[in-house]
């Protein structure tokens, strides 16, 4: 796809990873609406910021009604809560899944439409390599992750005939306020940015962005024993 001519919509655009799309975006001459809570924070020049809360049915359809020319959807925004499963707060485990998984699907259910009605586009999910694989500390995030890749694939199939290509992006870690406390290698944003829009720009269904994410996807054909060797 062309991104040159593209409008595309980012969620979560304020900081992070959806900052570095947002700016890799424009860089290649999109349009690009940088949708965030609170949009004053977005400071990028040159973009269109509008306010987007994904949990907020409401603050999404406002979203779809003030815009109307959206061909890219980037569902970025995305929280860890850090829950754990058998013993973190049920709220938290249901507000990863809130944000993760069902606040990307409302997203996807009111833009998808106006997509088509353009002629067709793209739709980019963050995922993550933990849509494959558990860290038990982190259960609700992973959880909530597989459950947006599993989005992702029924979307991909279900769009595909409303010209609407859907592509997943898993990443292990990177450089963001998201893993400000947790150790181990990551990624600059704008390295994977820059993966993303290649990624888009090339029709590809899924990008696995770093080592760690293709470590996993490759584990998977050895079953759970292999890529849960603690399990007695
Ligand atoms: N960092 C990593 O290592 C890593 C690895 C794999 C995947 N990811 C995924 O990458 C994506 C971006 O994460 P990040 O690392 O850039 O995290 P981040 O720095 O914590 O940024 C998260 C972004 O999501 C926004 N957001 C959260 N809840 C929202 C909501 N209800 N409505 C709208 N925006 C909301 C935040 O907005 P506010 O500023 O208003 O809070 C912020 O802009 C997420 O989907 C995450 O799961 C991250």
């Amino acid at each position: 796809m062309n991104l040159s001519t593209s409008t595309a919509l980012v969620t979560g655009a304020n900081r992070g990873l959806g900052r570095a799309l947002t700016a890799e975006l424009l860089s290649r001459g999109a349009t690009v609406y940088a949708a965030a809570r609170n949009p004053d924070q977005v400071d990028l020049p040159g973009v269109k910021p509008i306010a987007l809360d994904i949990t907020d049915p409401a603050s999404v359809t406002a979203a779809t009604k003030a815009t109307g020319d959206v061909t890219v959807l980037i569902n970025n925004a995305g929280i860890s809560t850090g829950g754990n499963l058998l013993t973190g707060d049920p709220d938290n485990i249901r507000r990863d899944m809130d944000t993760n998984f069902y606040g990307t699907l409302s997203v996807v259910r009111s833009f998808a439409p106006q997509i088509a009605a353009n002629g067709g586009g793209a739709i980019l999910n963050i995922l993550s390599a933990l849509s494959w694989f558990s860290f038990p500390e982190l259960g609700a995030y992973c959880a909530a992750k597989s459950a947006q890749w599993s989005l992702t694939n029924s979307l991909r199939v279900q769009l595909a005939d409303q010209g609407i290509r859907v592509a997943g992006l898993h990443v292990g870690g990177m450089d963001t306020d998201m893993t400000r406390d947790l150790d181990g290698p990551k990624s600059a944003p704008a390295d994977v940015a820059r993966l993303a829009a290649d990624g888009l720009a090339n029709g590809a269904y899924e990008i696995v962005a770093d080592d760690i994410s293709r470590q996993v996807q490759g584990g998977l054909a050895g079953g759970v024993t292999a890529l849960y060797p603690q399990l007695p």
